[in-house]
């Protein structure tokens, strides 16, 4: 996947860091020895873990050149390492593998969250959330504006779509038999962003990403207002004049 860009990523950040909360609060852990952020971004879901646990040793990891430069300005105290989350295997200390909004990327994640939890000492945490919104406007109109333009045949667009999660009960099943304890569940947040527009900057920070990086500035501009216009119908203004953004995400929270 070509580079992110973290100053897009982070033109939402209260929004984005809130799932990362939610799901370090379902953390059952005191006092981990080593905690690893597992596709930290600018360091907005390391920030957390920094805060909870001031005394363990904590571990950044990214694909992206751009992400980590922010998140080693941001953390200067914190380790961040470049490295694939698809290969990358945890120290035996590993006490915590946090991994907010990245597995969704890893090829056949399920069977990496599986291999991570199995490297982890007993009582030792695997924590994940993923978009699950595949399914909503918001993506089903990138899919449509990549169906129907001139880059209709390019090959890195045509791959370009995430597919859709695999249901609750696959984590379940896939993980069960190697944790002592599993918590999974969906939350569907409903952000209220300032116009259509908003929606379109949102998805540039991450889901367009794929789209819009193996197109040449004209056609990249082509794409996105393709893609606004449909945005702006399929999302209306409300009293106030904003947008609903209807977001669910997963969560699994799996103890070894
Ligand atoms: C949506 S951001 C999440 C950032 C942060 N964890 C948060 O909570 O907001 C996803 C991050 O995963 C990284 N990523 C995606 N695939 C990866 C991979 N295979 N290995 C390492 N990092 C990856 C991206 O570079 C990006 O920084």
């Amino acid at each position: 996947m070509a580079d992110w860009s973290a100053g897009q990523y982070l033109k939402f950040e209260d929004e984005r860091t809130r799932p990362p909360r939610d799901l370090l609060a379902r953390v059952p852990l005191g006092e981990p020895r080593l905690v690893v952020d597992l596709g930290c971004g600018p360091a907005n879901s390391t920030a957390l873990l920094v805060e909870r646990f001031p005394k363990a040793e904590i571990i950044g990891l990214d694909s992206s050149p751009d992400m980590l430069g922010k998140a080693r300005a941001r953390l200067p105290r914190c380790t961040f390492i470049a490295a694939d989350i698809g290969t990358w295997a945890p120290a035996p200390r590993t006490d915590l593998i946090f991994a907010n909004a990245a597995l969704q990327w890893v090829r056949d994640h399920p069977l990496v969250m599986r291999r991570l939890v199995e490297a982890l000492p007993a009582g030792g945490v695997l924590a994940v959330q993923m978009p699950d919104n595949t399914r909503e406007p918001s993506h089903a109109l990138q899919r449509e504006v990549a169906a129907h333009g001139p880059w209709a045949e390019n090959p890195e667009v045509k791959a370009a779509a995430r597919g859709d999660l695999p249901p609750p009960e696959v984590y379940y099943d896939l993980l069960k038999p190697v944790c002592s304890h599993i918590d999974i569940w969906h939350t569907v947040y409903e952000h209220a962003l300032a116009s259509p527009q908003a929606i379109v900057e949102w998805f540039k920070g991450s889901a367009l990403q794929p789209y819009l990086s193996p197109l040449a500035a004209g056609e990249r501009a082509a794409f996105l207002s393709a893609y606004a216009e449909k945005i702006a119908a399929a999302y209306p203004p409300r009293v106030d004049g904003k947008v609903l953004l209807k977001f669910p995400r997963l969560f699994v929270v799996a103890v070894r």
